[in-house]
């Protein structure tokens, strides 16, 4: 009895901040936060050999872009760049280089790197073509390099926050009430622990990953925003597991799925982002600005330019 009650009260004090989120079915924790970085539905760095031994994160596809592309200020009407500014100093910013004319108005990303690493520039081609149609986007970490440093699910709700407040407001006209969670590998994971009970973030989208451990799952019955998964084939750790949580749903939740034979690695460091710089501006082109021809290109098979027709697998459900 004595021995419990000891194990129990230092047991937060050896992890420093607390305890990790221990899965229990019908717990659900107030907020996506955890000691971990990537949140409650993340796993620790130590346990990532266990659960990627048949899918290596170095693994490529026939997708796979063969180099680092060239740095452009985007391909869509509103050339963009990537910024940092001080109101948000732990951040690195990419939207349009100056409002876009006649007040367009802009929704808001908040992104999350892969490894959940604190450097903003890492996705800098793929950013800024998705700023370049419209959108003002905060990337977690300033564009420093690589330092190792993790970040925490605050850091992107950090993001959220200084928006609402009207931070972005200095890039043009930002709608708020037009917010996505989106990252790749952990920063995915991110983004889905951040809209976990939080009515802002509207849109999740998720890049060659999901949810690793079975005994997190029951955690996507929490989930309110429709949830996209962009996964990179049977050689990418996102891939068998996106294809449970997308079964996993709540009932009636619009989900999409599309998968293009990558790897984990997905084609963001081409030019513009590649295929997936595309298939982000055509999925948020037909969510927050009901463009149909955007919605044809990520749904219709026949559709010339269709995320089918570049080689995307793609899925989904409860659309209209
Ligand atoms: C731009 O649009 C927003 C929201 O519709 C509005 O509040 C603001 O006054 C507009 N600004 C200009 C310069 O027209
Ligand atoms: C696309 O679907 C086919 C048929 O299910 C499957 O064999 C293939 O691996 C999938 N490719 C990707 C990239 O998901
Ligand atoms: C709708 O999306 C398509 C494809 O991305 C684009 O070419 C077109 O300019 C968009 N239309 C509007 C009104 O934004």
């Amino acid at each position: 009895m004595i021995t419990t009650i000891l194990l129990l009260s230092v047991l937060p004090l050896a992890l420093g901040q607390g305890t990790q989120f221990q899965p229990k079915l019908g717990y659900f924790p107030a907020t996506g936060d955890d000691t971990i970085a990537g949140g409650i539905f993340c796993i620790s760095l130590n346990d990532l050999p266990k659960y990627t031994a048949d899918v290596p994160a170095g693994a490529t596809g026939t997708e796979s872009p063969k180099g680092t592309g060239a740095v452009t200020s985007g391909s869509g009407p509103y050339p963009a760049g990537m910024m940092t500014d001080s109101s948000l100093p732990k951040h690195t910013i990419y939207a349009p280089k100056a409002p876009p004319s006649g007040n367009v108005s802009m929704p808001f990303l908040t992104w999350g790197n892969g490894a959940c690493m604190t450097d903003g520039s890492q996705y800098r081609n793929f950013l800024t073509e998705i700023a370049s149609h419209g959108y003002v986007i905060a990337a977690n970490g300033p564009p420093t390099g690589s330092t190792g440093a993790q970040s925490k699910v605050q850091d992107s709700r950090d993001s959220i926050d200084w928006a609402v407040k009207g931070g972005a407001n200095k890039y043009g006209n930002v709608d708020t009430s037009k917010i996505a969670s989106a990252g790749h590998s952990c920063g995915g994971l991110e983004a889905m622990s951040v809209a976990y009970h939080d009515a802002r973030v509207k849109l999740m989208m998720l890049f060659n990953i999901a949810v690793f451990m079975d005994e997190k799952r029951y955690l996507l019955q929490e989930l309110k925003a429709p949830v996209a998964w962009f996964v990179g084939g049977p050689k990418d750790m996102g891939y068998k597991n996106a294809i449970k949580d997308y079964a996993l749903l709540p009932i009636g939740l619009p989900a999409y799925m599309a998968s293009l034979d990558t790897g984990h690695g997905g084609t963001f460091f081409a030019t513009n982002g590649g295929k997936a710089g595309k298939a982000a501006v055509a999925y948020l082109q037909w969510q927050f600005r009901g463009n149909g021809t955007a919605k044809e290109i990520c749904l219709d098979a026949k559709k010339q330019g269709s995320l089918i027709s570049d080689k995307w697998n793609v899925t989904y459900k409860n659309w209209e």
